[in-house]
This record gives C-alpha cells, sequence and structure tokens, in this order.
C-alpha cells in the first residue's frame, strides 16, 4: 500500500527533527490545509507547505478543506503540490476548480466528507486524478475511523473498473494497522497521521502500512 503522510499532529517547534527521515520513506506528503470557515481549525498555508519543500522530493498531496478553493489554487501550485484534492461540499463550481488545477499541468482530486455519498460526485470522475473519501469529519487528526468508508472505497473501485477512470480511490483519517486491512482492497493509497507520526518508532509504523 502507497502510504501519504498527514503531517498535522506533527511537532511543528522541530520539524525536521520530529518528521523528517520519516517524510523520505512515505510514498506522499500529505498538506491538510484548513480556513477556520470550512472546518473549525485553522493548520498551515503556502508559505509552510513551500518551506517543506526544502525537506523532501516526494509528492505533495495537498488537501484543501477550505470554503473558496478557487481562490487558492495558484498559491498551492507554486507551494510544490503535484495533486489538489477540494471538496465537493466547498463553495465552488467543481468542474471549474479541476479544469483550473489541470490548467497549471498538475493532478486534480475531489473530497467527500463522511455524509457525502459517492453519486454526488459520480459525473465528475471521468476528470478526476484522485478521489479522497474522508474517513472522519475532516478538521482534526486522532479520530476514530468512520467503517461507512468502506463502501464508498468499494463503490469507487467498481464505477473505475467499470468505465476505465484513471482516478487513484485514497482514503483519509483514523488510519492504522487494524483500520487498513479493512478497506485496503478497494484503495490505491492512504493518508495516515497520528499512527505514523506520534509513533516511538514512525518508520516501523509507517512500514506497516505500506507492506500491507
Ligand atoms: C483531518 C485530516 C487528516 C488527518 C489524518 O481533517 O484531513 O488528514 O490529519 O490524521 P489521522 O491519521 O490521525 O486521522
Ligand atoms: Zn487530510
Amino acid at each position: 500500500m502507497k502510504v501519504s503522510l498527514s503531517i498535522l499532529t506533527a511537532d511543528f517547534s522541530d520539524f525536521k527533527n520530529s518528521v523528517g527521515e520519516v517524510m523520505k520513506a512515505s510514498d506522499y506528503v500529505h498538506m491538510d490545509i484548513m480556513d477556520g470557515e470550512f472546518v473549525p481549525n485553522i493548520s498551515i498555508g503556502p508559505a509552510f507547505v513551500k518551506s517543506l519543500r526544502k525537506l523532501t522530493d516526494k509528492p505533495f498531496d495537498t488537501h484543501l478543506m477550505i470554503r473558496h478553493p478557487q481562490n487558492y489554487i495558484k498559491e498551492f501550485v507554486d507551494a510544490g503540490s503535484q495533486y489538489i484534492t477540494f471538496h465537493i461540499e466547498a463553495d465552488c463550481n467543481a468542474k471549474e476548480v479541476i479544469d483550473l488545477i489541470h490548467s497549471y499541468g498538475i493532478k486534480a482530486g475531489i473530497s467527500i466528507k463522511p455524509k457525502t455519498p459517492v453519486k454526488v460526485i459520480e459525473e465528475l470522475l471521468p476528470y478526476l486524478d484522485m478521489v479522497l473519501i474522508m474517513s472522519v469529519e475532516p478538521g482534526f487528526g486522532g479520530q476514530k475511523f468512520m467503517p461507512n468508508s468502506i463502501e464508498k472505497a468499494k463503490r469507487l473501485k467498481e464505477l473505475k473498473e467499470e468505465f476505465g477512470y484513471n482516478y487513484l480511490i485514497n482514503i483519509d483519517g483514523g488510519i492504522n494497522d487494524k483500520t487498513l486491512p479493512q478497506v485496503k482492497d478497494y484503495l490505491d493509497l492512504a493518508v495516515s497521521g497520528s499512527f505514523v507520526c506520534n509513533a516511538e518508532d514512525q518508520i516501523a509504523n509507517l512500514k506497516k502500512l505500506q507492506e500491507m
């Protein structure tokens, strides 16, 4: 399994020592961007993402949990993102935002919150490079995995195979060595934050997921 490392729960006072090595061992680095409106939390912005570019050349999988993603695409492209994912529940024209992301020559993803069904994004699937299923309510790391996400992953895999779509199926929230086995058959990659970053041996926990 490919792992996208969420650095949200890392020690921000000493980033290089706290997650520098595990970022290099991960397959992607997942950047959680929160605006205090779309979700009840505020995290990091483009300047911070750009500074992390010095620590790794792994692809940045940027997850925008912001109300107006259309206004910040260029900033996160310039910060070094290879994938930008925004929420279907955001206040924007989703097809226009996908086209905007693609106009910069990078990959576009859509995320769905736990209460949003797959059918809401079905007509956008042909244009997507990634679908990010939220398996917790977005806003905070360290929450419990919601099993209703498993059916969504399964459905996305069925649609992908039936129509020959190209999107990667990704999942975000509460992923660890107990929850990933329940859903891994339907995924291309998985986000993991606290299970890896807050572990005594971060590389060992990352490997546990990568070896599944
Ligand atoms: C939640 C974020 C997640 C979170 C994952 O809103 O989108 O990426 O940091 O952290 P864990 O793996 O601890 O649930
Ligand atoms: Zn995320």
